[in-house]
């Protein structure tokens, strides 16, 4: 009898921990690169966000991990290949440099927006009659939820997982601390001292 009560309690856990967290099951979505992003996202008439991003400093991000500066900042936490090093490429490439083959992006597109192996697809979000339901169903399907003014958490959230003082190449400007600190202006309407980041669909 104890037995029964027990197990049906862990049955009923166990219900809850599936149906509402989904997570232990759900895919783990891969990264497929900037390539595919840019064969839409690429036209003027799209808005051409591939264009932004190239002449923004995340899609050198990567890059950088090549210069003595690099090796330097390396030197002092004792790692000595940056480019190599999930210790530099954790923010300094797409999903922590897990795939080898779009290293060379740097911070591409599915760093911010999530990875794209299923959403990319034409099928999943893009709909014409309604962006906002290709929104949704790209959502559940890897995209991070944080365009709008109603996502300005998470998405600052995400700006401070790699912009934060806790990195190996953050420099500490006495008289100046927050020198380096990313304000939260610039993760609102992602521009900066005169760069634009931002990298509407369509007016
Ligand atoms: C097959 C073409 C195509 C590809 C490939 C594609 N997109 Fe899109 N994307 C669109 C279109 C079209 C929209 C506008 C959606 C709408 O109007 O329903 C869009 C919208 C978006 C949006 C805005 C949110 C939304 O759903 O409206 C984001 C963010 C986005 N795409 C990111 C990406 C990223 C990142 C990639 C690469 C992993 C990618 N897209 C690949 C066509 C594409
Ligand atoms: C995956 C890690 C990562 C995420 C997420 C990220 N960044 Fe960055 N960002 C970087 C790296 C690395 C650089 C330095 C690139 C270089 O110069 O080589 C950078 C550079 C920048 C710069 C230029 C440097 C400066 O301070 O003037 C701005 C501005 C910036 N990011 C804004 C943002 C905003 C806004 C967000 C959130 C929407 C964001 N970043 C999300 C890693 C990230
Ligand atoms: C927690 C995230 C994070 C990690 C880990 C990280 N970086 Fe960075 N790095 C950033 C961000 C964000 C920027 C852009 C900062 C800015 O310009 O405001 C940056 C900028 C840089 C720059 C250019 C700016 C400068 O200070 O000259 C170099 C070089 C650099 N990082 C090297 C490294 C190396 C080498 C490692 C590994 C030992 C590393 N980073 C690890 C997030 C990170
Ligand atoms: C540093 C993080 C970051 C990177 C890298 C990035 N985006 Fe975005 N993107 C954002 C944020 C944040 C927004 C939401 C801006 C807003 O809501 O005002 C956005 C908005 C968008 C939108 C929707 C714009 C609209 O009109 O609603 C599209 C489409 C998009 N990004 C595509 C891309 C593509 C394609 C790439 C790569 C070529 C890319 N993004 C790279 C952070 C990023």
């Amino acid at each position: 009898m104890k037995n029964g009560i027990f197990l049906s309690f862990f049955i009923l856990i166990m219900s809850y921990v599936i149906f509402y967290h989904g997570m232990i099951f759900s895919a783990d979505y891969g990264y497929v690169g900037v390539a595919v992003c840019k064969e839409c996202h690429g036209q003027e008439a799209m808005g051409n966000q591939y264009k932004i991003w190239l002449a923004s400093p995340h899609s050198k991000a990567f890059l950088t991990l090549k210069t003595d500066r690099a090796k330097n900042i390396a030197e002092n936490v004792g790692v000595t290949s940056p480019i190599d090093d999930v210790r530099c490429l954790k923010c300094h490439a797409t999903g922590g440099g897990k795939n080898k083959s779009i290293l060379s992006e740097g911070v591409g597109c599915e760093a911010c927006h999530g990875p794209g192996e299923e959403y990319h697809k034409a099928n999943i979000h893009v709909d014409y009659s309604s962006r906002e339901n290709g929104y949704n169903r790209a959502i559940k399907h890897g995209m991070n939820p944080i365009l709008g003014i109603n996502s300005l958490k998470r998405r600052e959230k995400l700006c401070l997982s790699c912009h934060t003082d806790k990195r190996p190449c953050y420099e500490y400007d006495l008289k100046n601390p927050y020198k380096y600190r990313l304000p939260i202006q610039t993760i609102d309407s992602l521009m900066k001292d005169g760069v634009n980041f931002s990298h509407p669909l369509r007016k």
